[in-house]
């Protein structure tokens, strides 16, 4: 079905094939000898309109199977709570409403002045308050900017130093708005795998050495595992890292106000692109949509730039409300009851699960706890939907190589809920 002599020509047939749905989201093109040898041209020349699919957005890489065609305006797979859901939403990754801080209180306290174009982007108050925070993290004279929380920080950077086609090194398994970051700006997630302490840092070298212009590192409360990096592997990356001078280092420390873990930093020193992102979206509420970016002033000014030509800066309400919150003394307490009631939380799932011998990532941190499967993940996901549990599975979170897991949202789980759940998987798993 596939036509053409020319790169230009294959291409323009398969992104017609898939704009006419002949072609679908999840179908597989042909591996490249096979469609060579099917139109008499040389493999380059299919292997380069593949790589043109995949920068317009209309195919991805997908490790060992091959490319296949993404619909980029198909809805797909979001993190959030499934509103319409009859099951006992366990996959949302959402907060305890319980512990999000009163922001009309905040709002009452806040006297607002109106802002005018041209004036600082950036709240004096919430600056100093984010340069305290992120100081002791960070190479010497960085700088602060903010951003529409997380996410929006790490696809404005993404963008201002990448072209689409481009490799990202991420975790695998990942955050889902990452992989859609990802694939919304036309760039190549190359997974690199976790274990108990975070990235590894050899897989990370491997893909750098393949050319990744840039890494997404989650220091802390990995999403979906809960894993933290070590000391000792934070200091391996900081030293893979320390060999590839031009790679943007981006940490994801989106966890920070709330996290059990200590921070240990993997931006070497002397680096020349890299940013530390936090997100006050868990600790504060997901609808302050604001993130702190601490970078080297160059990445600064490229972030500067990526803002100017979109929402310039963050609206000064929000910053004002948020520099109100983050201030006041009672914050602080209302954070740690956060943290002790999480954990608490996890540790009742830990030893439910424990008790009904399934074995889990143990002393996560986060908001999300992961078993690892041996077995197909979508079918005992089903499996507990049938008994009215809604989680998530990993093949929604996996990268490039599969991953077999479930994360389960520990943030308002029950201790009776625990024990249901953890029955419930263990007749699941059978
Ligand atoms: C790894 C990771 N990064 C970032 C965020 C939050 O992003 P944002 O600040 O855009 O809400 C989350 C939320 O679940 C996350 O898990």
């Amino acid at each position: 079905m596939i036509q053409g002599k020319t790169a230009a020509e294959i291409f323009e047939c398969v992104r017609a094939l898939a704009q006419s749905q002949t072609l679908r989201s999840g179908d597989s093109l042909p591996p490249v000898r096979d469609l060579a040898a099917q139109l008499g041209v040389a493999r380059n020349t299919v292997a380069s309109a593949y790589r043109r699919l995949v920068v317009a957005g209309i195919a991805t890489t997908h490790g060992r199977l091959g490319t296949i065609i993404r619909n980029q305006y198909e809805p797909s797979e979001q993190e959030g709570a499934q509103t319409d859901s009859p099951l006992t939403d366990l996959a949302s990754g959402n907060p305890n409403v319980a512990w999000l801080p009163d922001v009309a209180a905040a709002l009452q306290r806040t006297a607002y002045t109106p802002k005018l174009y041209g004036e600082p982007t950036v709240n004096a108050e919430l600056k100093a308050y984010i340069q305290q925070w992120m100081a002791p993290d960070c190479p010497p004279n960085f700088e602060v900017d903010l951003t529409h929380g997380a996410v929006d920080g790490i696809e404005r950077l993404l963008s201002a130093y990448l072209v689409a086609g481009d490799k990202v090194a991420v975790e695998n398994p990942c955050f889902l708005s990452s992989i859609h970051t990802l694939g919304a700006l036309g760039f190549q997630a190359a997974g690199v795998s976790v274990d108990s302490e975070g990235m590894l840092a050899d897989e990370l070298e491997a893909v750098l050495s393949k050319g990744a212009r840039a890494v997404i590192i989650t220091p802390r409360a990995h999403n979906p595992t809960g894993c933290s990096l070590s000391q000792q592997r934070a200091q391996a990356l900081s030293k893979v890292l320390a060999k590839y001078p031009n790679v943007l280092i981006i940490v994801d420390d989106h966890f920070a106000l709330l996290s059990n873990a200590t921070y240990y930093s993997v931006i070497p020193n002397d680096a020349i692109r890299w940013a530390l992102v936090r997100s006050f979206s868990k600790a504060l509420g997901p609808d302050m949509r604001v993130a702190a970016v601490a970078s080297d002033s160059a990445t600064s000014k490229a972030l500067g730039l990526r803002l100017t030509s979109g929402t310039s800066w963050v609206s000064h309400l929000l910053q004002d409300i948020v520099a109100a919150i983050v201030t006041q003394p009672q914050t602080n307490e209302l954070l740690a009851k956060a943290k002790h009631d999480y954990h608490q939380r996890r540790q009742l799932l830990e030893q439910a699960l424990h008790q009904h011998g399934i074995a889990c990532q143990m002393q996560g941190d986060g908001l999300n706890l992961w078993i690892p499967l041996q077995v197909d993940d979508q079918s005992i996901a089903l499996a507990l939907a049938r008994r009215g549990w809604l989680v998530r599975h990993g093949a929604s979170l996996a990268v490039d190589d599969a991953v077999n897991g479930l994360r389960i949202t520990i943030s308002d789980i029950t201790p009776e809920q625990c024990e249901k759940l953890a029955q419930d998987i263990k007749r699941s798993v059978g």
